[in-house]
């Protein structure tokens, strides 16, 4: 079942999307060889409590942090740790906020110093292609028609969309319904209705889509070893059209 929100219940999540992307520009100053994930897991932490927040990611299914920090080939839920990021790297910081009983969730890619022109170009590739899905994002759509726009641009550019993971609905809890795929066919799946909220947040690799998942159980990476890039916005549908929740 998709739950609609209210108006009110929107701008709630709205204040908590303000709080992350807040966060988000700080977490960009910080980024620069030799910080650590660690170091800015617990800047995450000491932020939001500032703040009167609190990081949802935390104890969610038994996750033990307030961010989830890939690095590389890693995809997705990375684990914060005490190795420094170097220059040349990509990390993708990611985190729920919870303002209020209201959710928020972004992620987002950095570069650590001077990286490669490939790189560079991942990264300005998924971050136009979370765009591109978020142009579909309209009353009267239906979700297909998000990933089909997102997997286009970004198989014409030459990279690939990872499957394994989606974006959701959210609200009361992280995933709620709608599934929101970054690939798939137009004019298939549910029909985009006033009220919805939910992540568009591709995740994009440079080389093969597949994922394998580490002995932790958490942390997908690339199969070839190959970089991965990740940008994740929340978004209202509204008559209007979409708003970004979490915009930086
Ligand atoms: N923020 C993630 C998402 O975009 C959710 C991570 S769940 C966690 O779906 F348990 F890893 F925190
Ligand atoms: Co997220």
């Amino acid at each position: 079942m998709i739950v609609l929100k209210s108006d009110r219940e929107i701008e709630k999540m709205k204040e908590a999307g303000e709080l992350l992307a807040a966060c988000h520009r700080e977490i960009a100053k910080l980024i620069k060889p030799g910080v650590t994930t660690w170091e800015i897991d617990q800047f995450v932490d000491h932020f939001l409590a500032e703040h009167g927040a609190t990081p949802e990611q935390k104890g969610y299914n038994g996750y033990k942090y307030a961010t989830c920090a890939s690095v590389n080939d890693e995809i997705c839920h990375g684990f914060p740790r005490k190795q420094s990021l170097k220059e040349g790297d990509i990390v993708t910081v990611d985190m729920v906020v919870n303002l209020n009983g209201a959710l928020a969730d972004s992620a987002w890619s950095y570069a650590v110093g001077e990286v490669s022109e490939e790189a560079k170009t991942l990264l300005d590739v998924t971050k136009n292609a979370l765009y591109k899905g978020i142009e579909q994002a309209q009353v009267g759509n239906r979700i297909g028609d998000i990933g089909h726009a997102i997997q286009t641009y970004v198989e014409g550019e030459g990279f690939s969309v990872v499957r394994d993971f989606i974006g959701h609905g959210i609200g009361a809890v992280i995933h709620e319904k709608p599934d929101v795929p970054h690939y798939g066919l137009p004019g298939k799946g549910p029909r985009i209705k006033e009220g919805m909220v939910f992540t568009i947040e591709p995740m994009v690799n440079v080389g093969r889509y597949q994922s394998k998942m580490d002995d932790n159980g958490w942390t997908a990476r690339t199969i070839d070893g190959k970089n991965s890039a990740q940008y994740e916005h929340t978004i209202a549908i509204t008559k209007e059209g979409p708003v970004i929740l979490t915009e930086q």
